[in-house]
């Protein structure tokens, strides 16, 4: 499985370097942007989405351009919750933000500028039939938007330095992080037509890892290896921030943590057995076991 996703790393980190070309503007804005994209995150989300449509149909190719997207996207959002009107981290993927390698007004610009590339690629894209990317970029929409992302963070920020529920704490995790993880999956099962039993489970499940990822990544702040991590960690106390290991302390972090594990496997059970659901099995132990 390593060897797979390995594969399908490479493929997108050589696309992503040609992604941006130079304008003619006379400007560092592209250079900014691919500092960013290329400084070495994880791929997880065009990974899963690659994994979920060989899956569902033996030819992954035909995701290259949403795999692409999402990953720009999530690069932009990382870029913006880095910012000192945000979290105020100075290091991302091991290097130092963009901020402050680019100032704040670029590193604004290079996130907005990666934001609509992202659907530029779908559009573009020369494989996928035109009602493909229109289901496409409408998912990538709501999920990147307010109803997704932007509105997960947006309450994240609302959410310092108060106290919040659980269920407003998983509100904002669902958004913030499980909208552009759930769009993965979902893209692939958009791409395969997928019947709707198996779009039921599969969303269900892409609900549940969405939550395990965003639980760990609060894990991760609290007892993981800045070196490992590639970023600063103790960065959500320093802000005062609702997240699962304040709420409910990393006992009960860890025990949300296992039961989405759980979930997640009950909806790869309920899929249809001719298909080998074995590399989202691997996707569920890389996110409950992940040390970056
Ligand atoms: C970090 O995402 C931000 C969260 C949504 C938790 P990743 O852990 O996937 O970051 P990279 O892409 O590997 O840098
Ligand atoms: C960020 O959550 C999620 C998004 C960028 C959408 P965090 O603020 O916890 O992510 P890290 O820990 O900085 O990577
Ligand atoms: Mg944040
Ligand atoms: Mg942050
Ligand atoms: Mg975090």
């Amino acid at each position: 499985m390593k060897k797979l996703m390995n594969k399908y790393i490479s493929e997108v980190d050589d696309a992503l370097t040609k992604a941006v070309t130079t304008s003619n503007l006379g400007t560092n804005l592209e250079e900014s942007m691919t500092y960013s994209l290329t400084a070495g995150g994880k791929r997880i989300r065009p990974v899963l989405l690659l994994l979920t449509l060989d899956m569902l149909t033996n030819n992954y190719k035909l995701g290259l351009a949403p795999a692409l997207s999402i990953e720009m996207i999530h690069t932009y959002s990382l870029i913006h919750d880095d910012l000192p009107a945000m979290d105020n981290d100075d290091y991302r993927r091991g290097k130092l933000t963009n901020h402050k390698v680019y100032g704040e007004w670029k590193a604004i610009l290079a996130g907005d500028a990666l934001l609509t590339k992202a659907f530029e690629v779908i559009s573009n894209d020369e494989t996928l039939s035109d009602s493909a990317k229109i289901k496409l970029i409408k998912r990538l929409s709501i999920a990147s938007g307010h109803l997704g992302m932007v509105g997960g963070q947006t309450l994240d920020m609302q959410s310092e330095n108060t106290k919040i529920d659980v269920t407003t704490l998983e509100q904002i995790h669902r958004a913030k992080t499980g909208a552009l993880i759930s769009f993965s999956v979902m893209a692939a099962v958009d791409i395969a037509e997928s019947s709707e039993n198996v779009s039921q489970s599969l969303s269900d499940f892409s609900d549940h890892i969405g939550l395990m990822f965003q639980i760990k990544d609060d894990l991760l702040d609290v007892y993981g290896d800045e070196q490992k991590l590639g970023k600063s960690v103790g960065s959500d106390i320093e802000n005062d921030k609702s997240t699962y290991v304040s709420l409910l302390g990393l006992e009960g972090a860890e025990q949300k943590l296992q039961y989405h594990t759980d979930a997640a496997y009950q909806c790869l059970a309920q899929l249809p057995n001719n298909y080998d659901t074995s590399s989202l099995k691997y996707i569920i132990e890389l996110f409950i076991n992940r040390e970056s």
